[in-house]
């Protein structure tokens, strides 16, 4: 708050004209702001980096500046965050901005993607909402350097301290800091940090256009990551006691998890994440299970809240046909295997034991 006050009043006085007191530039300046830039650029091991007002000011500002001076065709997972797939469809696209998705577990395709839409950016998360998809990150980053490409990354659920993604090849990562590194549910904030190449075109676009997040919610960002990898550390290992409980629960049809040896990307997830530091978000789909049945069961819950949001300390539950992927139209979401009995949980610091009991209360009945 102080910042931008000084930055607004630096040129005040009686003879100053009004109109000359305001210097627009200036009070887009905040010490806060730098230093949680600062701060993350140096978690991602990025050149630098800048603070936006949400995770999807980031990811928007992110492809505009990989597109800067590039074709403007993205090839993008079809297994992406709802808004970010409302981005790609009902924003870009209208402007001339074309999307081919793609399944980004599969390389060859990946390949094909690349290859036939010669994209001037490729778009993905290092763990998919909310299916725990694990794509493998290094290998793209070859096969979109090698086209010319960016390669953008949403690294929310992941984590830097789980991956890292500009040391796999990425050109730029984002962030929701809404989420883990903010961590308490209370900042809507994003991050994008860049590579030496994007970074000044970055700095560039974020003045003419202004996605800037506020000193308050950078003050709060940044004490929420002071204790970022203590909160992490134990949100995965509940999560991996969580994760075995609900797969040996009678009422469960399947669990997606990223510590699974059976998961789909098992080989990626064992070449790119660390042992033991799987990420804290399960999927899990009830046994013969609608939109009712779902709802009952979280309205039964008494410890994990319900909340359209996820990474907060507070283990939280979410019904991605409704909330996170509620824009997709049903036959793409049953294409991308997001079923009406899937229910998608973020495991939060609490006991597991509470957490587990919370979870077995809800599905006993
Ligand atoms: C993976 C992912 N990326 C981006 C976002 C958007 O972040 P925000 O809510 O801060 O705009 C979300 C929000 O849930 C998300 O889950």
């Amino acid at each position: 708050m102080i910042d931008q006050a000084q930055a607004v009043c630096v040129r005040s006085g009686p003879d100053v004209p009004l109109g000359d007191r305001i210097d627009v530039g200036a009070a887009l300046l905040s010490p806060a702001r730098d230093a949680l830039e600062e701060l993350v650029a140096s978690l991602e091991n990025g050149h630098g980096a800048l603070a936006c007002a949400s995770g999807m000011a980031a990811i928007h500002a992110a492809l505009q500046t990989a597109l800067i001076d590039r074709p403007k065709r993205i090839v993008a997972a079809g297994a992406l965050y709802g808004a970010t797939l409302s981005l790609l469809n009902r924003i870009l696209d209208p402007f001339g901005i074309s999307t081919a998705f793609v399944d980004i577990c599969d390389l060859d395709a990946v390949a094909q993607a690349i290859a036939g839409t010669k994209p001037g950016c490729v778009l993905m998360e290092t763990i998919s909402n909310p299916l725990l998809r694990v794509g493998a990150m290094d290998r793209i980053a070859e096969l979109a350097r090698n086209a010319g490409a960016a390669l953008v990354v949403d690294n929310t659920f992941a984590t830097p301290l789980l991956v890292r993604p500009l040391e796999l090849g990425a050109h730029l990562v984002v962030h929701s800091a809404t989420k883990y590194l903010a961590g308490h549910g209370d900042v809507l904030g994003g991050l994008i940090i860049s590579d030496q190449e994007h970074y000044a075109p970055l700095r560039q676009m974020s003045r003419i256009y202004g996605p800037v997040l506020g000193p308050f919610e950078s003050y709060l960002t940044m004490r929420g990551i002071k204790t970022f990898p203590l909160r992490m550390e134990r949100q995965c290992q509940n999560a991996c006691r969580v994760a075995s409980w609900l797969g040996s629960n009678p009422a469960i049809e399947r669990v997606n998890y990223t510590a699974d040896p059976n998961h789909p990307d098992a080989e990626t997830i064992r070449r790119l994440l660390p042992a033991g530091l799987y990420g804290a978000m399960i999927s899990f789909e009830l046994k013969n299970a609608g939109r009712d049945q779902v709802f009952a069961f979280m309205d039964r819950l008494k410890l994990i809240v319900r909340a359209t949001s996820l990474g907060d300390v507070h283990s939280m539950v979410l019904y991605p046909a409704m909330s996170s992927h509620r824009d997709v139209a049903p036959k793409q979401r049953e294409r991308l295997g997001i079923r009406d009995s899937l229910v998608r949980l973020s495991v939060g610091i609490e006991a597991a034991d509470d957490i587990i009991a919370d979870l077995a209360g809800a599905l006993g009945r």
